[in-house]
């Protein structure tokens, strides 16, 4: 997609950090923008903001995790702007370190209910409407690049953007069809406010195992002070929407781990010659298989 003019953006966590400066972005370049996000402070400071600088914006009270809310924001955009949204910005999302062992069930349900939960409702709620307004449009979903490998000190966290990586390989493939893409955004560090994550955890997700108190917070703000600007990362994200790219890692300091994870994966498979016969015997049932799948799914679509 390379006209934003008039297009409908609706963004999660769009109240601050990289989901405010995707507002700004792509207002910036004629987008309508509907920044949902929990903080009902940060979400009305935030429209504000984009409205004096002349964008058209509107917030909407959302928590990603609860399914009949996003229905119902996916219908108030409906109502405000007269169709669903071309641009669908996943991107809320809130982090919580400590280590794994001493992780709870709170902590996995709130860190993997809102960074993988919330991508999934949001798909699950606009895609179907994406697709039936037969419209051109893109899908970014923030995850990171901690969700290319495992971590001893933000395991769900990890796990959740893994998940999230893989979701959007999946509708990638399958959304091409509708003219809709998509991408998934890797950040290393950005200057953002998810140091105050912690502060937002709704007591419905128990307790956590992690210490959590000032210090812990100021030590996080002392990284993020140095991250990215959001404004700067949402332009590499407009460029990939544009060049609509998969992936989006607008960090080269990161290429050497992430290439020495892949790297290892690759060392621990076998080379061809050490069984070429069993490889080819798998890889014939395999494509045989996908073959048969395909005319199942098809008769099915023709009886359907
Ligand atoms: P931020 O805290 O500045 O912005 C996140 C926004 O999401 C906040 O406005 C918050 O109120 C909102 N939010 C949190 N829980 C929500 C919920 N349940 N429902 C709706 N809104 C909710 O943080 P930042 O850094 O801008 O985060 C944006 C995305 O970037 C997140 O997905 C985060 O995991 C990801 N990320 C951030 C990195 C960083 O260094 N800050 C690094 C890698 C990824």
């Amino acid at each position: 997609m390379k006209d934003f003019q008039g297009r409908i953006a609706f963004i999660t966590g769009g109240a601050s950090g990289a989901g405010f400066g995707q507002a700004e972005i792509f207002g910036g370049a004629g987008c309508r923008i509907v920044i949902a996000d929990i903080r009902r402070d940060q979400l009305d400071k935030a429209v504000a903001a984009l409205t004096a600088k002349g964008i058209t914006a509107h917030g909407i009270q959302l928590d990603v995790t609860d399914r009949d809310a996003f229905a119902r924001a996916a219908d108030e955009v409906e109502s405000h702007f007269g169709a669903p949204p071309q641009l669908l910005f996943n991107t809320a999302g809130v982090n919580s370190f400590g280590p794994v062992e001493s992780s709870t069930y709170g902590d996995f349900d709130w860190l993997i209910g809102v960074n993988l939960g919330g991508v999934i409702n949001g798909m699950v709620t606009f895609v179907p409407r994406m697709i039936a307004a037969g419209q051109p449009g893109h899908i970014v979903t923030t995850a990171s690049v901690g969700g290319f490998h495992g971590s001893a000190a933000a395991a769900p966290y990890s796990a959740a953007k893994a998940a999230a990586i893989n979701l959007m390989e999946s509708y990638r493939m399958s959304l091409e069809k509708y003219d809709i893409g998509v991408s998934v955004l890797c950040p290393a560090n950005i200057r953002s406010n998810i140091a105050e994550a912690t502060t937002i955890r709704p007591a419905s997700f128990g307790d956590t195992g992690y210490l959590v108190n000032e210090d812990t917070i100021a030590s996080l703000h002392s990284i993020h002070i140095h991250g990215m600007d959001p404004l700067e990362l949402a332009r590499h994200v407009k460029r990939a929407v544009e060049e609509n790219k998969l992936y989006i890692v607008p960090y080269p300091e990161t290429k050497e781990q992430i290439a020495a994870h892949f790297n290892a994966i690759l060392d621990a498979i076998p080379p061809m010659e050490s069984d070429p016969e069993g490889a080819r015997k798998r890889t014939e049932a395999l494509q045989n298989w996908a073959r048969d799948r395909a005319k199942m799914m098809t008769k099915g679509k023709d009886q359907g």
